[in-house]
């Protein structure tokens, strides 16, 4: 069975409260589909040395990535915030990276009203970005 836009944003939900962030208090979930109809979730990680705060976006995408699962097709953030917020500039990079011709990515910003989704896409939310392109690199020709 296709996995919904309903279930992604439940499992969001989910693992926002999983969320590790006993400096911020501020919890972030997401949840990811790739192509192959795999899900996979994130939350946000801190650490008592601050700079190694994980966001819940790039815990995600490095879940589905380590387990061989590039082809990205949404992205659900979750938090608590009256009107959903979309990622930090560090994870639309990393969004970024996996968005490549034919294949942009939706992102979809959840608040506290599940009900008032907000929606972008990986190419607008970090225009003029960095990317492989920029290095010579095609990823899709160098890596399986
Ligand atoms: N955070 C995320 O998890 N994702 C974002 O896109 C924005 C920020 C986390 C990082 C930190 O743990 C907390 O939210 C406050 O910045």
């Amino acid at each position: 069975m296709q996995i919904t836009e309903e279930q992604l944003i439940q499992e969001a939900a989910k693992a926002k409260e999983r969320a590790y962030c006993p400096y911020s208090n501020f919890r972030v979930g997401c949840s990811l589909l790739t192509k192959n109809n795999k899900l996979y979730t994130g939350c946000n990680v801190e650490n008592a040395s601050y700079g190694l705060c994980v966001c819940a976006e790039r815990v995600a995408i490095c879940k589905a990535v380590s387990e061989g699962d590039r082809q990205i097709s949404t992205i659900v953030v979750s938090c608590d915030t009256d009107e959903p917020t979309f990622p930090c500039g560090m994870c639309r990079q990393t969004i970024i990276e996996f968005c490549y011709p034919g294949n942009d990515i939706k992102i979809i910003a959840i608040g506290k009203d599940h009900s008032k989704p907000k929606y972008s896409k990986g190419t607008e939310v970090i225009p003029f970005a960095f990317v492989p392109k920029d290095l010579n690199v095609d990823p899709q020709l160098e890596q399986k």
